[in-house]
């Protein structure tokens, strides 16, 4: 019986909106983003979505407004070191929002490593994770708490240095700023309320488990050639996590096999000149949808 709802929370609109929207659509969910709708009901796992900012994420989930949530590490663990008595846990990555929690100073500066922050100013959206930081490396500087923009802060002077998200690395380019150091690098995360019933845990295990189908396939590829019985070993050691082939008889040919195989790693051009090296044809290299263990 599903009769409770399962609960989600979700950022609105942002970097992590498109991928869970992308990744829950692949499990089935027909989620669409729309100006100012902030819940949606559906029936797919008996599952209610709520669409928030992503700083409200892990608030929501740790209250018990929601059971599940979708955040960026970073925010994250910027919400866990202001609540150490909190009711999360991660439950599993999720392979996208890929970025990293950077300190960045202005190229023409002076500041050229962590020692130099001593008695600084950093601007920064992560105030906890860069107190962390900076406690571990006995630097003693001054926290500037922006929401956003942090980038200005350096160019009129209210900051030495920022202490924000990096990605492509364009917005900092853009401001004159480079790197100094990284303080971990993130990505997206399902996380849960710790105490949430036996109900709802059986229908998280759920979602995680049509989650990691759709991961698993995203960068695994079904490949078939034929190619001489001879090559097989040689074939295995081209293909990355090739172990166990399936290998078919061709009708009227007694030297040449069908391979088909699944390799979870990727498959690059040169992965497709390496196979025709040992005698490969007839590649086909073919996307897969899902893959269930
Ligand atoms: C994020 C982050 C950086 C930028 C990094 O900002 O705070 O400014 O993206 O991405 P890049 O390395 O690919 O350029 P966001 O767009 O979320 O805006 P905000 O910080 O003003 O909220
Ligand atoms: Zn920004």
């Amino acid at each position: 019986m599903q009769n409770q709802r399962l609960r989600i929370a979700l950022q609105k609109s942002g970097k992590l909106s498109e991928g869970c929207f992308e990744l829950l659509n692949k499990c089935s969910f027909k989620l669409r983003s729309s100006k100012n709708h902030y819940l949606i009901q559906s029936k797919e796992l008996n599952t209610s979505f709520y669409l928030i900012r992503d700083d409200d994420i892990p608030g929501f989930v740790d209250s018990d407004a929601s059971d599940i949530g979708i955040v960026g590490e970073n925010g994250y663990f910027e919400y866990i070191l202001e609540n150490p008595n909190h009711n999360l846990e991660v439950i599993t990555k999720l392979g996208f929002a890929h970025c990293r929690l950077s300190i960045a100073v202005p190229e023409e500066g002076t500041i050229k490593s962590i020692n130099d922050l001593h008695g600084k100013t950093i601007a920064t959206s992560y105030p906890e994770s860069l107190r962390d930081f900076l406690a571990k490396h006995n630097v003693e500087a001054k926290i500037l708490v922006m929401h956003g923009s942090v980038e200005l802060a350096p160019k009129i002077a209210i900051a030495d240095a920022i202490c924000d998200l990096v990605s492509t690395g364009a917005t900092l380019k853009e401001n004159a700023l480079v790197e100094l150091e990284v303080i971990f690098e993130s990505e997206a995360v399902l996380i849960a309320n710790k105490n949430v019933d036996t109900e709802i845990r059986s229908r998280i295990d759920e979602l995680v488990f049509r989650l990691q189908s759709v991961i698993d396939a995203r960068d695994s590829k079904y490949i078939m050639l034929h190619i001489d019985k001879a090559q097989i070993s040689k074939l295995q050691e081209i293909l990355p996590g090739c172990e166990s082939p399936t290998v078919l008889h061709l009708h009227g040919n007694d030297e040449k096999v069908a391979v088909h195989v699944v390799c979870k790693e990727g498959i690059f051009w040169d992965t497709i000149t390496k196979l025709k090296s040992i005698g490969a044809s007839s590649i086909l290299v073919l996307p897969i949808e899902k893959m269930m263990a």
